[in-house]
């Protein structure tokens, strides 16, 4: 199976994909992790992809796409891949079909995540991030047990570069005018389902899981 999370930035897409991938033994892919994973061991990709991470502008196409398409190829034993937050625009989706297909294999499903910008805004500056094992929290939503360190490893959480006002403003324009328009693409293709994304994440996997079942018993 593959399943697409699409969604704008903030929607849940980081803290839903590992529960997912739990409930369904599928590899989780993420974009967003990946590329910060290169900029953190200062590799040329990293020193590359940074400007455009930190003020809120998509990596050029041809790099995204082939650091994706490269680890597509393994599914660690895993029955499949959710990949969350790629693809984020046209090209990258053409790319994507056009890699699967030549395996004989296609995008099965694509959860499309609905939350208003207003709410984004509240759950992007509120999010804080352990920068050891990428644990996400939440001022308010979702708080570790002691203020402002990792509940895991106990490492002190931070605010992510690109989480301030000014750039989650420039990360929705880029999102409603290069990723929304992927909505049609896979409505066209018959897989995507939009969730209501401004429920409780407990509310929200429960949905997910209602929809990934009903397809996967279905056999598409
Ligand atoms: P990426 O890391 O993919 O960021 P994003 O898409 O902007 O998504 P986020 O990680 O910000 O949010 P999320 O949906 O995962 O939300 P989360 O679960 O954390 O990309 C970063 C950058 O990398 C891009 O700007 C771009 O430069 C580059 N990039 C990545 N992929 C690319 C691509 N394909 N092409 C080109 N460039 C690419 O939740 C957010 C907060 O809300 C958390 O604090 C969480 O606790 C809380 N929360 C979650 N769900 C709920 C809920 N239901 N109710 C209340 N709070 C909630």
């Amino acid at each position: 199976m593959i399943l697409v999370l699409l969604g704008p930035p903030g929607a849940g897409k980081g803290t839903q994909a590992p529960r997912l991938c739990a409930e369904f033994i599928l590899r989780q892919l993420s974009s967003g992790d990946v590329l910060r994973a290169e900029k953190r061991k200062g590799t040329p990709l990293g020193d590359q992809v940074a400007w455009f991470m930190v003020s809120g502008n998509l990596v050029p196409d041809a790099i995204v796409t082939e650091v994706m398409l490269a680890q597509l190829k393994d599914p660690a034993g895993r029955r499949g891949f959710l990949l969350d937050g790629f693809p984020r625009t046209a090209t990258q989706a053409e790319s994507l079909d056009k890699s699967l297909r030549s395996n004989g294999k296609r995008v099965n499903l694509v959860l499309s995540l609905q939350v208003a910008d207003e709410e984004i805004v509240e759950r992007i500056t509120g999010r804080r991030i352990c920068p050891t094992c990428d644990r996400v929290y939440h001022l308010r939503y979702h708080p570790p047990a002691k203020p402002d360190i990792c509940d895991v490893d106990q490492t002190p959480l931070i605010l992510r570069d690109d989480d301030t006002v000014a750039v989650v403003a420039r990360r929705l324009a880029t999102y409603h005018e290069m990723t929304k328009p992927l909505e049609m693409y896979y409505r066209e293709q018959g897989v995507l389902v939009e969730v209501d994304a401004a429920q409780s994440p407990d509310e929200v996997f429960a949905r997910m899981i209602e929809i990934v079942r009903g397809r996967w018993e279905g056999g598409s």
